[in-house]
């Protein structure tokens, strides 16, 4: 466990310096706790398999189900990000050698590796001299250690410094960023000696998460900067390894000439003596059309992506500022870590190369700015900064770029604010401002409505490029830094600030209540908090009146009144569907509809919890009214049902499951003892409906918008039914009635689920919306079924995949009356 001869506990990586600090080390609760949790990690890898080879399509039901033929899982965890993996836990060791045992294994069609999870210790010492991996360190992401981590302390002021504490650079980060930079330095001096290379942005301003890009620039001016890499020096043996013999092939001519900044040739001469001259470097390319040119290389051994811009003082001294701004108050840089995670893990921010999200530089201008208000008034505006300069005039590239990096000077003191009250207060004062007729403006420390700054700003209006967010840079005042961000990205970054404000006043959010697996800044950072929005369709089902059955006297009602007969049975669809939800697949709901005037709720007859909190009904409102926003009229994927009539003997009626089911059910022979977790630990409902008001929700299809329900539902209740559907349907009671009995199915399932706690959503939940409408089309009258994802995509899909099956296969055997 511990060499103690070299006084290294390996457990927690820590080096020691004496035998008697060592052993304290070992008695003492942090490695304890670090040797408990390695444990049970060793435990948890001992009971899963890796099952690679997935698509994204599949779900973490979908391979639940498949390995519930093996065992009880406990635990499926997904790749989220490329959706290529999954790590399955079982319920004991033998169960591993139970999946390994079989050879082929097949997930809806596609063959899947399985093999024994490997098991890494929770924290290993590093080699001697190699540099740390910045592959091994995925970027900024709030994995589930991070996550765990936070969930272990007391405030949500304690999870943001903890936060902060897992994401930010480590010393082994910033010294491999270090030597880079020397070793392209010693390089670049052999053709000019003057010239200097200096890192910017995450690198050095203090905002920088583990692997991180390295931004560079190649400046002749070798003035000393206010920032610096926290490292001690360079083992200089890195720079030994250039090879100079290279160094012949460039002659005088191809001195760099640093006047035309990023043209093609110089990004040429760049790229070219990275390539040949500097060890360790791949995929060297230039960059030349960007707005600031830059080469953009990869350090091989540790995967660091680097760019190399030219002559880019602007960068060199806003990032001066910024980092200033990071030592001013020790507020700011927790704050900027936690919504620049909440950014990435909703997608708003983080953009690698040119694409429509915020930069990071851009959202932290947007923190700061909101630092500076008047009423907030953390942090001074760069106005005030100019103003306490007393170090003279300092123009670069035209811009004024002088301002004060004296604490002391500083004439405002800055107020007392939690570190909560600012988290919450930054979602709450963006909620209220309405990007594209506001300008962002750092350098005013005020947000100034486009039509001012227009006025104020005359000379610059030309030049700044205005859009749906408008970030004013503090030096560069023509610049709008989100000039990039589309109009879709606003909408889903005021969105989410809406669902982050309601997420954060919450009672949840603030306070610690053991019990729940869920509270404060997990809320908002992993995807359960509500997931990443979803603004596709996973399915679009059409009925069509000519399809149904309708009795003796429904018919002699409207005989010759076709629109009476589409009227009534359009009323009628719209109650077999609620029935449906409510009746047979237990969901709790609200609906409001123009059918109904009023509203109404319907609540399961298996529901414990008969109503909602009003703040989970507000988050849920949030989540919705932001998808309103998003919805766009993108096609959707219609599939028409066929009502087969024939139908109605048991053994059809279990092949239509057979197909509504994942691959689990294509197998005759399988065990389906599914269950499913209980989020909440005693949640016994399956599901929750929450209210759309008003009928904009219904996304823009023809026809006449009859019902929209947002459904958030904690089991899945289309898993395992096949088994308890053979067992019950064999009671005389529901022999001839299908609704009877796919009810009492959903009721087991449940009840199993709960039970046994191991069928699990990623996010804790399923949300969907559904949206029904009537179209008349040439005398003949549909009705089109919409499912909108709001959580995870695969999930809802496999949701909807068993519902139109299961729906129409209940249609089939209803007789409108
Ligand atoms: P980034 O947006 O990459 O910010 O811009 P970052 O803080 O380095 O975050 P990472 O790298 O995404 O983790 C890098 C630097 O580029 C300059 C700024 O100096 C910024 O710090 N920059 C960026 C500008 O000067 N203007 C811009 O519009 C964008």
């Amino acid at each position: 466990m511990a060499s103690s001869s070299r006084y290294f506990c390996d457990v927690c990586n820590l080096k020691l310096i004496s035998d008697k600090a060592m052993e304290e080390h070992l008695k003492g609760k942090k490695h304890q706790k670090v040797e408990e949790v390695t444990k049970m990690r060793q435990n948890q890898a001992e009971k899963s398999i890796f099952v690679g080879n997935l698509v994204k399509s599949m779900s973490e039901i979908e391979i639940t189900d498949y390995f519930m033929k093996v065992g009880s899982v406990e635990k499926v965890i997904m790749d989220k990000e490329k959706h290529q993996y999954a790590i399955v836990e079982f319920e004991s060791k033998e169960l591993v050698q139970q999946a390994l045992a079989s050879k082929k294994h097949t997930i809806g069609g596609r063959k899947v590796n399985v093999k024994q999870r490997e098991w890494k210790p929770y924290s290993k010492p590093k080699p001697p001299h190699k540099h740390p991996s910045a592959k091994s360190t995925p970027r900024g992401n709030a994995d589930d250690a991070v996550i765990e981590s936070i969930a272990a302390v007391d405030s949500v002021a304690e999870q943001m410094h903890g936060l902060l504490a897992r994401l930010q650079l480590s010393p082994e980060d910033v010294s491999l960023r270090y030597l880079i930079c020397r070793l392209l330095q010693s390089v670049f001096q052999e053709f000019m000696p003057h010239v200097s290379i200096a890192p910017y942005g995450s690198s050095v301003n203090s905002y920088g998460v583990k692997g991180c890009d390295l931004d560079l620039n190649l400046t002749i001016d070798s003035r000393s900067l206010m920032y610096q890499f926290s490292t001690p020096l360079a083992e200089d043996e890195t720079l030994e390894k250039i090879d100079k013999t290279n160094l012949k092939e460039f002659n005088e001519g191809q001195m760099l000439d640093l006047t035309e900044d990023g043209d093609s040739a110089t990004m040429e001469m760049i790229c070219k003596i990275i390539r040949q001259l500097v060890p360790g470097m791949k995929n060297v390319r230039g960059i030349p059309l960007a707005r600031k040119p830059v080469v953009k290389f990869c350090h091989s051994q540790s995967g660091l992506m680097c760019d190399i811009s030219i002559n880019n003082r602007l960068a060199l001294r806003n990032t001066e500022l910024v980092s200033f701004y990071g030592k001013l108050h020790p507020v700011v840089r927790p704050l900027v870590f936690t919504i620049r995670q909440w950014a990435k893990v909703k997608q708003i921010a983080g953009n690698v190369g040119a694409g429509p999200k915020l930069t990071n530089y851009a959202l932290t201008l947007l923190i700061i700015t909101y630092l500076q208000m008047e009423e907030v008034k953390v942090l001074p505006s760069v106005d005030e900064l100019e103003a306490a300069n007393e170090n003279g005039e300092q123009i670069i590239d035209g811009w004024n770029c002088s301002f004060s990096l004296d604490v002391d000077v500083l004439k405002s003191v800055p107020k007392k604010q939690s570190i909560e009250n600012l988290l919450i207060g930054f979602y709450k004062f963006y909620a209220m401002v309405d990007f594209s007729s506001n300008v962002i403006c750092p350098r005013k420390g005020q947000i100034v409505p486009v039509h001012i700054f227009q006025k104020e700003a005359s000379g610059l209006t030309n030049e700044f490029k205005f859009g749906s967010l408008n970030v004013q840079d503090p030096l560069e005042l023509s610049h709008n830094v989100a000039g990039n961000v589309n109009e879709k990205t606003t909408k889903r970054l005021s969105g989410e600030i809406k669902v982050a404000q309601v997420v954060c006043q919450s009672k949840k959010f603030s306070k610690h209540d053991s019990e729940k697996r869920s509270w404060g800044l997990m809320l908002l950072l992993k995807e359960g908090a509500g997931g990443p929005l979803r603004t596709d369709v996973v399915g679009c089902l059409e009925v069509a009146f000519h399809d149904c059955s309708f009795s003796e006297g429904f018919r002699k009602k409207w005989e010759g009144n076709s629109d009476g007969a589409h009227n009534d049975w359009s009323h009628q669809m719209v109650a077999f569907f609620k029935m449906v939800l409510h009746d047979v697949l237990k969901f709790d709901c609200h609906v409001v509809s123009p059918l109904q005037k009023e509203n109404t709720t319907l609540e399961s007859s298996d529901s414990k919890d008969k109503h909602h909190s009003m703040e989970e009904m507000d988050i849920n409102r949030s989540r919705a009214a932001l998808k309103r926003d998003l919805e766009d009229d993108s096609p959707l994927p219609t599939k028409k049902i066929k009502i087969d009539k024939e139908i109605d003997n048991e053994v059809d009626c279990e092949k239509g499951w057979r197909d509504s089911e994942t691959s689990f059910t294509s197998d005759p022979g399988c065990s389906s003892e599914v269950s499913s977790i209980s989020p909440d630990g005693n949640d016994n409902h399956a599901a929750d409906m929450d209210v759309q008001s008003t009928t904009s929700s219904a996304i823009s299809l023809p026809g006449e918008h009859l019902l929209t329900c947002s459904c958030k539902v904690k089991f899945p209740v289309w898993i395992g039914r096949r088994k308890l559907r053979r067992i019950l349907m064999k009671l005389p009671e529901f022999k001839s009635n299908i609704l009877a009995l796919e009810s009492a199915v959903t009721s087991k399932v449940i009840k199993e689920q709960d039970l046994m706690g191991d069928v699990k959503f990623t996010s804790g939940s399923m949300g969907v919306q559904l949206h029904l409408r009537k179209v008349l089309e040439n005398g003949d009258c549909r009705l089109m079924l919409q499912m909108v994802p709001v959580t995870e995509e695969a999930e809802c899909k496999s949701f909807f995949h068993f519902f139109e099956n299961f729906f129409s296969k209940l249609l089939s055997n209803h007789v409108f009356q």
